[in-house]
């Protein structure tokens, strides 16, 4: 099924949602960063394939139209925004919140309370109003280089069926994602260090 045909005349409303949030992303100011430690490192965005939508709407015992996914799911546009820092992705979380385009309806800080698997991010759920008679929500997840890495390679798991040595697999997939969040730490501890010698 092709997008056009499951999102319909909405489609047009999130590709417009998706452009405004990268738009306002672009706006996040970073003159005050030296050269190499931009804040922002990429942007990536997407909206939904209906096949995966339809599965996630069946996964939860709901009707799987282009209609009923965006009236119960809050994901058919996503951003995902890439940093080197953690602190960054709460200064860019906080900033966002200061935006008049949307409402940040939740906040999911899995980083302060990471999942069971290790999985750290911080998501943002937002609502638009001004676009069209619904609203229109959309997910902004935040997270550093390094989860990325191993958030990319743990998704590949849920598409995998009877993996050989998944036990073991899970546990290493955790201890490197707690490795990751130490080491998160220490480099911006680091960057803080080297950042204030070298303003003084
Ligand atoms: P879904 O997980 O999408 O069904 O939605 P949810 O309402 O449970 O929200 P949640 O915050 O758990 O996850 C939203 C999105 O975050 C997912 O679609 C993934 O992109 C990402 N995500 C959440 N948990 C994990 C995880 O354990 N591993 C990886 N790699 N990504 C995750
Ligand atoms: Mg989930």
């Amino acid at each position: 099924m092709t997008y056009e045909e499951y999102y319909g005349n909405q489609l047009a409303c999130l590709k417009s949602v998706e452009q405004t949030l990268l738009d306002i992303i672009h706006e996040y100011p970073t003159q005050s960063y030296p050269n190499g430690v931009e804040p922002i490192l990429y942007c990536k965005s997407r909206i939904k394939k209906p096949e995966s939508m339809m599965r996630k709407l069946e996964r939860r015992g709901s009707l799987t139209d282009g209609r009923a996914a965006l009236e119960k799911m809050h994901d058919a546009v996503g951003v995902r925004i890439v940093c080197s820092f953690l602190d960054d992705v709460y200064k860019i979380a906080d900033w966002l919140g200061t935006r008049s385009e949307f409402e940040i309806a939740e906040t999911k800080d899995y980083i302060a309370y990471p999942k069971p698997n290790g999985y750290r991010s911080l998501h943002l759920v937002l609502s638009f109003s001004s676009h069209s008679d619904s609203k229109l929500m959309a997910e902004i997840q935040l997270r550093t280089i390094a989860i990325d890495f191993w958030a990319a390679l743990e998704h590949q798991m849920k598409y995998k069926k009877d993996i050989e040595h998944e036990k073991t697999i899970r546990s290493e997939l955790k201890r490197c994602a707690d490795e990751i969040a130490s080491v998160d730490v220490s480099m911006q501890t680091l960057r803080d260090l080297i950042l204030n010698d070298q303003w003084n």
